[in-house]
């Protein structure tokens, strides 16, 4: 930290016109200088400098203020790292304020992580050029792909020498912590307690953060081994939702191009480079981050997604769109021609082959997105209704109205639907997304009071095809819940359905929350599957295990299969969910961390600084009640819809479209959220009991009917029959009255 004092004497030097001039040139004019804005691309200058006033100011696209200010948006950087910045070029060295001790220890811990990767990145640079298995393995390998000399310098490129005794026992001898690149990943420790090196053989890609320091490494493999690329682990250092690859390196670029494309790949970054296309940065072959698209955004509003042309490109393209839109990126999508990533692309045309060809070819996400689906879709109108609810979600996302309503029209005329019935479809997708925030508003309110997190989706949800808008469901499955058993005309076919339909629908909306089972209350996995000892113990195990002990099974085919792979998932969801809490856990401890080092500004006393903290670690807890709460809701959604099985997606689709069966259980305000998480068990158990009663009440109408058919009401047969249906009758009460008696128990 900065102190106040040191803050405004760092202010008071800079000087506007030495700091723009580094990367403006200026030219005179009256009381003021001129240059080309930096922010934008321009061929005449409408960036004006004033040394009077010590600020800038760009005429056409508004941006300019102090130098702070310049140094911030121009390089990306916080504040403090401006200020830091600045303090430098006038030689003003900071006393950085006392820290806690918590703060020294983190800073520390940090900052030696920092040099120790920044040590291990000129270690493996320099091996890659000066010694001769990395001039013969690596730098050949390199200059084989068509990598330039300079490429390799601008982003530092490196060698690990293939060995495991080689640059572990360097650093340590150079005196750095063992620990400390364990936690960079670049050491390991071997069952018999040896350490050895990671990187082993491998061409090195450093990650730059947008300030230009390294933050973690990519190796990748030469051997045909089977792991391709090593890449750094999450650490204090290194969070990987926050970092993209060749930030640094195209940020001033991105700006002035007013443009960020995305590629995959290092070598698709640095290829594309080469080419002269240097406003490109990757994902590193994951999908975005909100964090990552934060970090793009403050350097444009402009994305173009770079892809292979074949399925997996577009998938990958499609994916997270909804994310981007509503972060108020404009997106465009690229896909490259048969066979090609941007990095063989870039080498098999010439840069301006490659401009044209992007300037060309580039699709808005929207339209992409249309195009492809319908094309998947075909003839049938089932799913051409799911693209449209698609679609029009992806519509919903984008914040500005005017921009809505284009895509609108657009929409109706590509897919040949009544412009009215598309603007109701995005419509009700736009509330759906409203009241999904309010919910997120007002569980975020109620959780100040209890600390129970509740269903809702993410608030950048939907993976396509998960729209949540009602208007246009295929096949138009609205049957509502019966609350209570009625005698429904059953249909001919599987006369069960409605009933299952109830019970499937709750299995897939929540099938994988845990549950308490003394007080039938799902929970939060947090609570639930925590400690060791305890089993994970789903809604979905529930239904299982009271499935069979009453012997009952789905019969609509489409619901037993759905019923069957969500129980054969249940496995594969307790690993998943294992690394979820390990994921987030460490990337909660950085934001505690971050947070915590905050309070000392805001107050002083010990006391107070005690308290803040408990609130903070009370709120830090209750997000990760709340993520991990999503997660489990989120992932039997995920995985069905989009399962490679046609009834499965239907089936699961249709039942989270359902609109009123969420206000069933959200609307009643004055319900606490806990009770609302009652009820849902209540549900789930009632429709179980719903399902037994139904049931008998075949056997005792069969029975009905045959009673009716006979003449003589005092015969045997007749006798018999009414004494078969009081039975029946009296299993259904009893039925009735133990699922009452377990609900009056629960309270
Ligand atoms: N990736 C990874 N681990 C893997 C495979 C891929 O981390 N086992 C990430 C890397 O960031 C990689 C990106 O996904 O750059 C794209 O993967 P891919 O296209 O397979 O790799 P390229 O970098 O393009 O490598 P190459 O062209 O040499 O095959
Ligand atoms: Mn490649």
């Amino acid at each position: 930290m900065i102190d106040r004092e040191t803050q405004e004497r760092i202010k008071d030097a800079a000087d506007i016109v030495e700091v723009v001039s580094d990367y403006v040139h200026l030219t005179r004019r009256g009381a003021n200088l001129m240059g080309l804005c930096p922010f934008h691309n321009e061929k005449t200058p409408s960036f004006s400098v004033s040394p009077r006033k010590n600020i800038c100011y760009c005429f056409s696209c508004h941006k300019g203020g102090s130098p702070v200010n310049f140094i911030m948006e121009k390089e990306g950087v916080s504040y403090y790292d401006a200020l830091r910045q600045l303090a430098k070029k006038y030689g003003i060295t900071i006393e950085e304020r006392e820290l806690s001790d918590e703060e020294r220890a983190r800073a520390t811990k940090r900052e030696g992580l920092m040099i120790a990767a920044q040590r291990a990145m000129q270690i493996m640079e320099h091996d890659l050029t000066e010694s001769q298995q990395g001039r013969d393995v690596g730098l050949s390998y390199l200059y084989g792909r068509g990598i330039t000399q300079e490429a390799i310098k601008r982003f530092h490129l490196g060698y690990a020498i293939d060995s495991g005794q080689y640059l572990t026992p360097k650093m340590q001898r150079e005196g750095f912590d063992p620990e400390i690149l364990r936690e960079l990943g670049l050491t390991g420790l071997s069952q018999n307690g040896n350490l050895y090196d990671k990187y082993r053989g491998r061409v090195i890609f450093p990650i730059l953060n947008p300030a230009g320091r390294v933050v973690g490494f990519g190796g990748r493999d030469l051997k045909g081994g089977p792991a391709k690329y090593i890449n750094s682990p999450e650490s204090a250092l290194y969070r990987k939702n926050q970092e993209l690859y060749g930030i640094f390196q195209a940020k001033a670029e991105i700006t002035r191009q007013d443009r960020c494309f995305l590629v995959e790949g290092y070598l698709d970054v640095i290829s594309m480079w080469q080419s002269g296309m240097q406003n490109v940065v990757a994902s590193s072959g994951t999908a975005l981050t909100d964090g990552q698209i934060a970090l793009i955004h403050r350097f444009t509003d402009n994305i173009t997604l770079l892809y292979d042309g074949d399925a997996a490109g577009i998938k990958a393209a499609l994916r997270g769109i909804d994310m981007l839109l509503s972060h108020k990126m404009h997106v465009n999508v690229l896909l490259l021609p048969d066979g090609h990533d941007p990095d063989s692309f870039a080498r098999a045309n010439t840069p301006e082959e490659f401009r044209q060809y992007v300037d060309k070819n580039s699709t808005d996400i929207i339209r992409f997105k249309m195009r492809v689906l319908m094309q998947d879709a075909g003839d049938s109108p089932q799913r051409k209704a799911e693209v449209i609810n698609s679609v029009a979600y992806s519509i919903a996302c984008i914040p500005d109205e005017v921009q809505r309503t284009i895509y609108i029209a657009e929409c109706s005329r590509e897919l040949h639907i009544d412009e009215g019935a598309v603007a109701r479809a995005v419509q009700n997708a736009h509330y759906a997304i409203l009241e999904q925030r309010k919910r997120d508003r007002n569980r975020r309110d109620a959780e100040r009071d209890y600390p129970v997190a509740s269903p809702s989706a993410p608030s950048a949800p939907a993976t396509p095809g998960q729209a949540q808008t009602p208007e246009i469901t295929a096949g138009g499955n609205a049957q509502s819940a019966p609350s209570t058993v009625q005698f429904i005309r059953p249909a001919a076919e599987y006369p069960m359905k409605p009933i299952e339909t109830n019970l499937i629908r709750y299995l897939v909306r929540y099938g994988y929350l845990a549950m308490h089972l003394d007080d039938l209350t799902p929970v939060t996995p947090a609570d639930g599957g925590d400690t060791e000892t305890e089993v994970l113990y789903t809604i979905t195990d529930y239904v299982d295990e009271e499935l069979q002990t009453y012997q009952l099974q789905f019969s609509t085919p489409a619901y037993a299969k759905v019923f069957d792979l969500l129980l054969n998932r249940l496995n594969d969801y307790v690993g998943d969910l294992e690394r979820y809490k390990l994921q987030i856990s460490t990337h909660l401890a950085a934001e505690r961390q971050q947070l915590a080092s905050l309070i000392p500004e805001r107050v002083s006393t010990l006391d107070d600084i005690e308290r803040e903290e408990k609130l903070l670690d009370e709120s830090i807890r209750r997000r990760r009640d709340e993520m991990l709460y999503n997660f489990a809701l989120n992932y039997p959604r995920n995985y069905l819809t989009s399962h490679e099985d046609d009834d499965v997606r239907r089936v699961a689709t249709e039942l989270i479209a359902e609109r009123h069966v969420l206000s069933n259980i959200y609307s009643r305000n004055t319900t606490s959220q806990e009770q609302e998480l009652k009820d849902l068990a209540m549900k789930t158990m009632r429709s179980i009991e719903e399902w037994r009663s139904e049931l008998l009440n075949i056997e005792v109408r069969q029975l009905l009917r045959r009673l009716q058919s006979i003449e003589d009401e005092d015969s045997e047969e007749a006798r018999d029959l009414q004494r078969q249906i009081g039975v029946l009758m009296m299993k259904r009460a009893k039925i009735a009255k133990e699922c009452g008696e377990r609900i009056i128990s629960s309270r």
